[in-house]
C-alpha cells in the first residue's frame, strides 16, 4: 500500500482490489488503451533474496537475487523465504534479504531526471530474525527515505513509493539497521519517470503565489486516489502506479455521488497526457449528490492523515464529465479550509468537456494539522452556472524538507531541518544569489539549480511581468531583469504547451483588417492601434498592432502574450493568437462588440445600462479580478483597473482586458512614474503612492473607484470640475460619509435602484477605498457584496408586473427616467431629491486648472 497507514487490514484491501478487477473486466467489454507506452531508460527491478525469477501476473520481469548481486554491496548473506503467505499481493513479498550491517544497492543511471524508487517490505517469518521487531533507516546519497522504520505486524506488507530527481551517475540505496537489529527488503524498483511528471513550479495558497524549485525536492507518494472510481492497478497505468479508491477518505458520503463515463471519451489536450494520469482516472469523479437542486450549498470533503512537519505537493485532477454544455460549471476548491482555487472554470481552461486538467498546489506546515482536508463546493451567486463541484483524482506527495529528509528531521549528513515555514525563503535566497552572480560556495543546492538552467530562466522571465502577489519584497522585483531576459522572442521558446493560441501570418491579418485601414481602428493605446478584423471563417476579432520601433513595445508585447496565454477565464478577454512576422508585433483577441464599460456610463449616446445590468457588469469584472488574484497560476495584480479596461461582449458580459501592459518597469520608481503617465490617475491606490508597494489591494482600491463611477456615471478624475469634485473617490466618499450618497447617483437611475441594494453596493465601494490596504476587502468579499446587492435588487423587483419590470430595464426609457415620479415602485424620498441637485451637470460649467498636481496631493502625498 502506498499510504502510511500500516495498520489497515491488507486482507480486505486485497480482496476489494481483486473484486474490482474482476467486476471491471467482466463489465467493460471494450477496454480502451488506458495508457500510452512509456519505456523507462533505467529499469531496475529486483526481487531480493529470490532464488529464481518470479513469475508476476503483470508481466514485469524482476531479477533474482543472484542476477542482482552485482548491485549489492553487503557483508551479509542472509536470504529468507517462505513458500506462501496470506494476504500478500504478489510473490515478490515471499523472499527477502536481511542485513545486520549497513548494506547498499547501487545502480548506474543512464539518464538524469525523475526516477521512481519503490521499496517492498513484508516481515517474512524465519528462524533467525523476528523481522517485525527490526528497526532501520533507508537513505540515498541525498535523501532520507525512511528513518527508524519498523513493521510491527507480521501480516502487514508495505510498499513505499518515492520520486527522486537523480542528478548523479549512480543512485545508491543504503539500508542501515539500528544497532543489534536487522534491516530487510523484499523487492526494489528503480525506474525512470517522465520529465513532464513534475514541473518546477507549483502554486501556494497562503500566501497565494508560486512555489519554484519543485524539481529540487524528493517526494513520497502518500495518497493516490481515483476519486469516484475503483482501484486502478499498476497494470493499467503506464508508469506502474496504483490508484486507490477514495471512498474510505470521503467524509459525509451522503453528500457525494460517484459519476463515470466511458474512458474512451476522455480527450487529452496539451499539458496533460496519460503519463499524468490514465483516462480511467479522469473518467470517474465525485460530484455533489444533490447537484442541480436549488439552494443546495455544501462542500464535498475528503480527509487524509498526514504528518504536519512536512510540506506536501497536492495534485488535483479534474475533468468535466458532468456538464451537458460548456461554461456551466464553476466551483471552488479548498485545502484545510482555505480557498485554493476560486471559481475553477474548466470550460475556459480546457475549451471542451471531458478534457483532463490538473493543478499542483504546495502546502506547508503553516496550514496543516494532522489531517489534510480537500473540499470542493459550488460557487454561490447568480452568474455561477449549475450548482455542482467535482473532483476526479487526488495525489498527495510528501515533500522532502530543507535537509533532504522524507522521514524525521535529520538529513543524510545529520543536519537538522529548519522550521518548515522557512522553506520558501531558502529557495528565494538561492534565487537571489544566482541572480547576482554569487554562485560560489552555495554547495549542493546551487548545483541542483544549475542543472536546470532553462527552468530557472523561464521562471525568471515570467516573474518579470507577472508581479506575483507576494511581491512585497521589492528587491526581487527590481532584480528581475538581471537574468533571463535575453530569451529572444520567437523560436521555440514559446513552446506549444504555453497555449498561445494560433499563429497568424501577416498577410492573413492584412486581409482581415483591410490592410490596417484607418476606418477599422476601434481603439488607440500606448501599445499601438487596435483594429477590428474579420477572419476567413467569419470570426470578428480585435487586432492590436504594436509599434515595432518602440523598445518598450517589444517587452509589453512579450508580456501580454505570455500573460494571456496563462490566463483563461470567462471574465478575462482571451487571446486568439499572435503574429511576429517581419518584426511585427500583433496580438489577436476575441472581439468585444460592446466596447469599454465607460462608454455605457457617460460621454456617448449609447443607451443607459439599468442598475441590474450595471451590477452584473461589476460582478463579472470583480470575478475576473478575483480570478487574477487567486485563481491564476500565480497571483497577478492587474494594476490598471479602470472602466476603459473593462470590456463588454455582445451579451454585455464584462471582461477585464489590458493586463500585461506597463508591467515591465525596471525599478519601482519608474513603475510609479509610468503608471501616472499612462493617465490612470484617479484610480491610483494612495497607499501604493505613499509606500510604493504594490499589492492586490491596490486593484481593490481602483475597483472601488470603478464602482462609484458606475453609480455616479462620471469620470474618476474630471479636471473641469470645481476642486472638491475633481476626484471621484474623494467626492463620493464625502457624500457617503454624510449619508447623502443618493444625491450624486446617476440621475438616469434615480428611482430605479432598490435602496437596500444601493446601500450594499455603496458599502462595498466604500470599503474598497479604505486608506490602508489591510482594511480593504479581498476581491472575493467585494464579489460577495455585489452579488448580494444584485439579489436585493432582484427580489425588490419581483413584486411587480412584467410590464413594470420592462420599464426598469429598458434602455430606451433612460431619457425620460429622470422624471422619477412616473416610475411606480416605492421611491425613497432621498432619491427623488437627487434630481433636484444635478450636481454633475452643473459642475461642468466650472473649469479647473493644475488638477493633476492637486490630485497627487489629494492622494496622500
Ligand atoms: C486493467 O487492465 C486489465 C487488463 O488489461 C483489464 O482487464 C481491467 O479491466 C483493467 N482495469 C482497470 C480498472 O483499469
Ligand atoms: C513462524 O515460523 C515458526 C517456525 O519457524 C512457527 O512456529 C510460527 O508459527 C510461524 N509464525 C507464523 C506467523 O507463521
Ligand atoms: C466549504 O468549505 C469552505 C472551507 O472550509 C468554507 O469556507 C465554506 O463555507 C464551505 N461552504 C459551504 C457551503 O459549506
Amino acid at each position: 500500500m502506498i499510504n502510511d497507514n500500516e495498520t489497515r487490514s491488507p486482507s480486505i484491501e486485497f480482496l476489494v482490489r481483486f473484486l474490482f478487477c474482476v467486476v471491471l473486466s467482466a463489465s467493460i467489454s471494450t477496454i480502451y488503451a488506458a495508457s500510452v507506452p512509456f519505456s523507462p531508460e533505467d529499469n531496475y527491478l529486483i526481487d531480493c533474496g529470490a532464488p529464481t525469477i518470479p513469475n508476476l501476473p503483470d508481466g514485469r520481469i524482476f531479477r533474482s537475487d543472484l542476477q542482482s548481486s552485482s548491485y549489492l554491496s553487503s557483508k551479509d548473506e542472509i536470504k529468507v523465504s517462505v513458500p506462501s503467505a496470506k494476504n500478500v499481493p504478489s510473490q515478490l513479498y515471499l523472499t527477502a534479504r536481511i542485513f545486520v550491517e549497513e548494506s547498499s544497492y547501487s545502480f548506474r543511471m543512464s539518464r538524469p531526471g525523475w526516477h521512481w524508487i519503490r521499496l517492498h517490505f513484508f516481515p517474512v517469518n524465519n528462524t533467525q530474525f523476528d523481522l517485525t521487531r527490526s528497526v532501520f533507516s533507508v537513505k540515498t546519497d541525498e535523501t532520507v527515505l525512511l528513518h527508524s522504520f519498523n513493521i510491527n505486524n507480521s501480516t502487514t506488507w508495505v510498499m513505499k513509493e518515492y520520486l527522486v530527481n537523480v542528478t548523479k551517475e549512480r543512485l545508491t540505496i543504503k539500508f542501515l539497521p539500528l544497532r543489534n537489529l536487522a534491516a530487510f527488503i523484499n523487492a526494489i524498483e528503480v525506474v525512470s519517470a517522465p520529465d513532464t511528471l513534475i514541473s518546477d513550479i507549483g502554486s501556494t495558497i497562503v500566501p497565494i503565489g508560486d512555489f519554484p524549485g519543485l524539481s529540487t525536492r524528493s517526494y513520497q507518494t502518500l495518497y493516490r486516489l481515483n476519486v469516484g472510481g475503483p482501484i486502478i492497478t499498476s497494470q493499467n497505468d503506464t508508469l506502474g502506479r496504483t490508484w486507490d479508491s477514495d471512498m474510505s477518505f470521503l467524509r459525509a458520503r451522503a453528500f457525494a455521488k460517484s459519476v463515470s463515463v466511458s474512458p474512451g471519451i476522455i480527450t487529452y489536450s496539451e499539458g496533460v497526457s496519460p503519463l499524468i494520469a490514465p483516462n480511467w482516472v479522469y473518467a470517474t469523479a465525485v460530484e455533489m449528490s444533490d447537484a442541480r437542486v436549488t439552494h443546495s450549498n455544501f462542500n464535498v470533503t475528503w480527509n487524509l492523515a498526514i504528518d504536519p512537519s512536512f510540506g506536501y505537493l497536492i495534485r488535483l485532477h479534474f475533468c468535466d464529465i458532468v456538464s451537458k454544455s460548456l461554461n456551466d460549471l464553476y466551483f471552488n476548491v479548498y485545502i484545510n479550509g482555505k480557498m485554493a482555487i476560486s471559481g475553477l472554470d474548466l470550460s475556459t481552461i480546457t475549451s471542451d468537456l471531458a478534457v483532463p486538467y490538473y493543478k499542483d498546489l504546495v502546502v506547508n506546515a503553516s496550514m496543516l494539522s494532522n489531517e489534510l482536508s480537500v473540499q470542493v463546493g459550488p460557487m454561490t451567486g447568480k452568474d455561477s452556472g449549475t450548482v455542482n463541484a467535482i473532483l476526479n483524482g487526488l495525489e498527495v506527495l510528501k515533500m522532502s524538507n530543507s535537509v533532504g529528509s522524507l522521514d524525521g528531521e535529520f538529513g543524510v549528513d545529520g543536519l537538522k531541518a529548519e522550521v518548515v515555514n522557512s522553506k520558501r525563503n531558502t529557495v528565494a535566497a538561492v534565487g537571489f544569489a544566482m541572480m547576482f552572480g554569487a554562485f560560489v560556495g552555495l554547495g549542493a543546492m546551487v548545483i541542483k539549480w544549475y542543472k536546470r538552467p532553462q527552468d530557472w530562466e523561464k521562471r525568471n522571465s515570467f516573474s518579470s511581468w507577472l508581479l506575483p502577489l507576494h511581491a512585497g519584497n521589492s528587491t526581487f522585483m527590481t532584480s528581475k531583469n538581471s537574468m533571463g531576459s535575453k530569451n529572444g522572442y520567437g523560436g521555440n521558446y514559446y513552446s506549444s504547451t504555453m497555449g498561445l493560441g494560433r499563429y497568424f501570418s501577416f498577410s492573413e491579418l492584412q486581409d482581415a483588417t483591410k490592410n490596417f485601414d484607418q476606418n477599422a481602428v476601434i481603439g488607440v493605446g500606448g501599445f499601438g492601434n487596435v483594429y477590428i478584423g474579420d477572419l476567413d471563417d467569419g470570426t470578428k476579432v480585435a487586432v492590436k498592432r504594436g509599434n515595432p520601433q518602440s523598445e518598450q513595445g517589444i517587452t509589453e508585447f512579450q508580456t501580454e502574450i505570455q500573460m494571456l496565454s496563462k490566463l483563461r477565464h470567462r471574465h478575462l478577454v482571451s487571446l486568439i493568437g499572435y503574429c511576429d512576422e517581419n518584426s511585427e508585433m500583433i496580438l489577436v483577441y476575441e472581439y468585444m462588440s460592446n466596447g469599454p464599460l465607460r462608454d455605457h456610463l457617460y460621454g456617448t449616446d449609447l443607451p443607459t445600462l439599468s442598475w441590474k445590468q450595471r451590477l452584473e457588469v461589476c460582478i463579472g469584472s470583480a470575478r475576473g479580478l478575483h480570478y487574477l488574484h487567486t485563481g491564476a497560476a500565480q497571483g497577478i495584480i492587474h494594476r490598471d483597473v479602470k472602466t476603459t479596461n473593462i470590456l463588454l461582449d455582445e451579451n454585455l458580459v464584462a471582461k477585464m482586458s489590458d493586463f500585461g501592459l506597463s508591467k515591465n518597469a525596471p525599478t519601482m520608481e519608474q513603475t510609479h512614474v509610468s503608471t501616472a503617465v499612462k493617465g490612470s490617475f484617479g484610480y491610483l491606490d494612495p497607499e501604493y503612492f505613499r509606500r510604493q508597494q504594490l499589492t492586490d489591494k491596490s486593484d481593490v482600491y481602483s475597483f472601488g473607484v470603478v464602482l462609484f463611477e458606475v453609480l455616479c456615471a462620471r469620470p474618476a478624475l474630471d479636471p473641469a470640475l470645481p476642486r472638491e469634485q475633481v476626484n471621484l473617490a474623494e467626492w463620493a466618499m464625502n457624500w457617503k460619509r454624510k449619508g447623502l450618497l443618493n444625491k450624486i447617483v446617476d440621475s438616469k437611475l434615480a428611482g430605479l435602484i432598490n435602496p437596500e441594494s444601493m446601500k450594499k453596493f455603496a458599502e462595498a465601494a466604500e470599503k474598497c477605498l479604505a486608506d490602508y490596504g489591510v482594511d480593504r476587502p479581498s476581491m472575493g468579499d467585494v464579489l460577495w457584496n455585489l452579488e448580494y446587492a444584485l439579489q436585493l435588487q432582484e427580489s425588490s423587483s419581483q413584486g411587480k408586473t412584467d410590464e413594470e419590470n420592462k420599464d426598469v430595464v429598458a434602455p430606451s426609457d433612460s431619457e425620460s427616467s429622470t422624471v422619477s415620479s412616473t416610475v411606480p415602485i416605492p421611491i425613497p424620498i432621498s432619491l427623488v431629491e437627487a434630481n433636484d441637485t444635478p450636481a454633475v451637470v452643473q459642475a461642468h460649467e466650472h473649469s479647473g486648472t493644475t488638477m493633476f498636481a492637486d490630485h497627487i496631493t489629494l492622494n496622500g502625498r
